[in-house]
C-alpha cells in the first residue's frame, strides 16, 4: 500500500539536544543549561548508565544545519519536527525579543521550504529559560502570560512555514519527572509542584491554540494550520488476566490524564480527587475548565517507543522474574513490571514490542477522533563505529516492525498524517548522553567539526520514502550493505 502524496515521512529532533552553541546569538541559559552543568556525570566508558553531558556545543546544528537540511533533502524527509527553543527568542526576559534567536530559526525553515521539507516546530520541549525558572517556572500562574507573548511572537514571524504545529513534547515527562521526582531538571520532587506544573502547561496550550486562532485571522499562518500535542503514552499490558483493571486504571491516568484536559477540555475525576486529598483543589481556578473546554487543539502527536506491563502495585514478583526493577506510579492500584520471559530488551531496558502501536493508534482515534502523528519512535543502542560502515541493522529492523504498524492502522482507518522516527543524527539523550546512540546519522563528537556519517539505518528509510511507504524489508542485508557504500560513494566532502 502506497500512502498518500502528502503524508509526512518525517525525523524528529529537539534544540537542547542538537543546536549546542548555547551562549550565542544572544541567547542565555535554559534549566537544561544549568542542570547538564550542575550534574555533569560521565560513568565508565561501555556502561548503558546515565551520562550528563556538556550540550555546548552537541551535534553543532547551530552551524551545521546548511549541511544537515541538505542530507535530510538527500534522504528524502519531507518533513522535519524541531522544537524552537523559548530561550532563544526570549533571553532576557518575557517582553524582550532576540531577533537573533528570530532569525536564527527563519534561517533554518526558510532552508527547509527550499529543500521542499516542512517545518514542523513544537513551541516547548522542557526547556523553560532561566529568567522564568527563577521566578517560579511552571509552578507560577504568571507563566500562563509568559508563555503566551511568546507563542504569539512565533506565530508572527514564523508562522508562514508551516501547517503543521505542536505546542509541546511529553508533559507527562516534563511534570513527572522534573516535577513530582528529580530525574530531569528543574528536578523540584513535589507533589505541588507537579500539579501546579501540569494545570499551567495545559493552561498555556489553550492559550497556544488561542493565539493561533488569532494568527490564522491576521494572516500569519494558514487557516487550514493544525495545532496539536505531543504526548509519550506506552499503552498498558496486563501482566495477569488479574491485573486487568490496574491496567485500565495505568491507561487512565497516562492516556487520559495527560491528554483529556487538552483535547475534551475535561480532567478524569480522579484528577480532582487526587488534589482535593493533596488539599490542591485552588489551582483550578474559576473560568480555567471554560478556558480549556473552548480551546481544544486539532492534532495528536503520539511518541511510542514502548508498551507497558501493568500488574497491580501488591503483586509481589518472584525472585529472578524481573528484568529491572518495577516502577511505582504516584497513583496507587498498579505498577509497571519488566518481564524477563517472552519480551526483547534493548540495550539500555526498554521494551522492544510493536504491537502495541495500532491498537494503541486505534483507541487514540476513537476516543478523540482527531488526526495522529507520530512524532518519535526510534531505537537507542549502543552503535558499533567501529567499522568503515555503521551497520545498525538492529535500528532498521526496529522502524520497519513498527512503521508497518502505522500502515496497518490507516487501512484500518485511522487517519495519521506523518511518521516522524526519533532521530534524525545521533544527539545528547537525557538518559545517555552521547553514549545512547538514536540517529540514522551518526555524528562523530570527538572531531572539531562534529562529522555526519550515514548509518545503514539511513539507506533503510531513504529506501522506504522513495517506494513511498511500500518497502519495508529491513533483512535483505547485502542490498542495504550495497545501498550504503553506493551512498557513502557520493557522500561529498560537505557533509562532513
Ligand atoms: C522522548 C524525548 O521522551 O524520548 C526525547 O522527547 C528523548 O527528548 C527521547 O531523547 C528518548 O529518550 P532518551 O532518554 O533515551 O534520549
Amino acid at each position: 500500500m502506497k500512502l498518500d502524496k502528502d503524508f509526512i515521512f518525517g525525523a524528529s529532533t529537539n534544540a537542547f539536544q542538537i543546536e549546542g552553541a548555547r551562549n550565542l546569538g544572544g541567547r542565555t541559559d535554559s534549566i537544561w543549561d544549568e542542570f547538564t552543568k550542575r550534574c555533569f556525570h560521565i560513568p565508565p566508558a561501555g556502561k548503558n548508565d546515565r551520562e550528563i553531558n556538556s550540550i555546548a556545543i552537541s551535534a553543532d546544528f547551530y552551524h551545521k544545519y546548511q549541511t544537515d537540511i541538505r542530507i535530510m533533502k538527500r534522504l528524502g524527509l519531507n518533513g522535519l519536527v524541531y522544537n524552537i527553543d523559548w530561550t532563544r527568542i526570549f533571553s532576557k526576559n518575557s517582553q524582550e525579543v532576540n531577533w537573533e534567536g528570530i532569525k536564527f530559526y527563519d534561517n533554518v525553515f526558510a532552508t527547509l521550504r527550499a529543500n521542499n521539507i516542512k517545518p514542523i516546530p513544537i513551541l516547548f520541549h522542557w526547556d523553560t529559560p532561566m529568567w522564568a525558572e527563577l521566578q517560579g517556572g511552571f509552578e507560577n500562574r504568571a507563566i500562563l502570560e509568559w508563555f503566551q507573548g511568546y507563542v504569539a511572537t512565533v506565530f508572527k514571524y514564523l508562522g508562514k512555514y508551516t501547517d503543521v504545529w505542536f505546542v509541546n513534547d511529553e508533559n507527562s515527562t516534563f511534570t513527572l519527572d522534573g516535577y513530582l521526582s528529580d530525574y530531569l531538571p528543574p528536578g523540584k520532587n513535589s507533589k505541588e509542584g507537579f500539579a501546579r506544573a501540569i494545570h499551567h502547561l495545559n493552561l498555556c496550550t489553550a492559550l497556544t491554540k488561542i493565539e493561533f486562532e488569532k494568527a490564522k485571522v491576521a494572516g500569519n499562518v494558514s487557516a487550514q494550520a493544525l495545532l496539536g500535542i505531543d504526548h509519550d503514552w506506552s499503552p498498558g499490558i496486563p501482566y495477569r488476566i488479574e491485573d486487568e483493571k490496574a491496567c485500565q486504571e495505568y491507561n487512565l491516568w497516562f492516556k487520559n490524564f495527560f491528554l483529556d484536559p487538552n483535547l475534551k477540555g475535561t480532567y478524569p475525576p480522579v484528577f480532582q480527587q487526587w488534589l482535593a486529598m493533596q488539599g490542591l483543589s485552588d489551582i483550578i481556578q474559576s473560568g480555567d475548565m471554560e478556558l480549556l473546554k473552548n480551546n481544544c487543539v486539532d492534532l495528536i502527536g503520539w511518541n511510542y517507543y514502548r508498551p507497558a506491563y501493568i500488574s497491580r502495585d501488591d503483586y509481589q514478583e518472584k525472585q529472578g522474574e524481573m528484568q529491572i526493577t518495577s516502577k511505582t506510579f504516584f497513583v496507587k492500584g498498579f505498577k509497571q513490571v519488566f518481564p524477563k520471559e517472552n519480551v526483547r530488551y534493548t540495550s539500555w531496558n526498554w521494551i522492544i514490542d510493536p504491537t502495541m502501536l495500532g491498537p494503541g493508534a486505534q483507541a487514540l482515534w476513537a476516543e478523540y477522533q482527531k488526526p495522529l502523528m507520530i512524532v518519535e519512535n526510534g531505537l537507542g543502542a549502543f552503535d558499533d563505529k567501529s567499522g568503515e560502515l555503521i551497520l545498525d541493522y538492529n535500528r532498521a529492523e526496529y522502524l520497519s516492525l513498527h512503521f508497518a504498524e502505522v500502515k496497518k492502522a490507516i487501512a484500518q482507518g485511522v487517519k495519521f498524517i506523518g511518521y516522524s522516527l526519533w532521530t534524525y543524527c545521533d544527539i545528547f539523550s537525557p538518559s545517555g548522553g552521547y553514549r545512547k546512540d538514536y540517529g540514522l546519522v551518526a555524528v562523530d563528537f570527538n572531531s572539531p567539526n562534529k562529522t555526519r556519517m550515514p548509518k545503514l539505518s539511513y539507506v533503510w528509510y531513504q529506501r522506504l520514502i522513495n517506494s513511498g511507504g511500500e518497502n519495508l524489508a529491513h533483512d535483505d542485508h547485502d542490498t542495504l550493505q550495497q545501498l550504503l557504500k553506493d551512498e557513502l560513494s557520493t557522500w561529498d566532502f560537505w557533509y562532513q
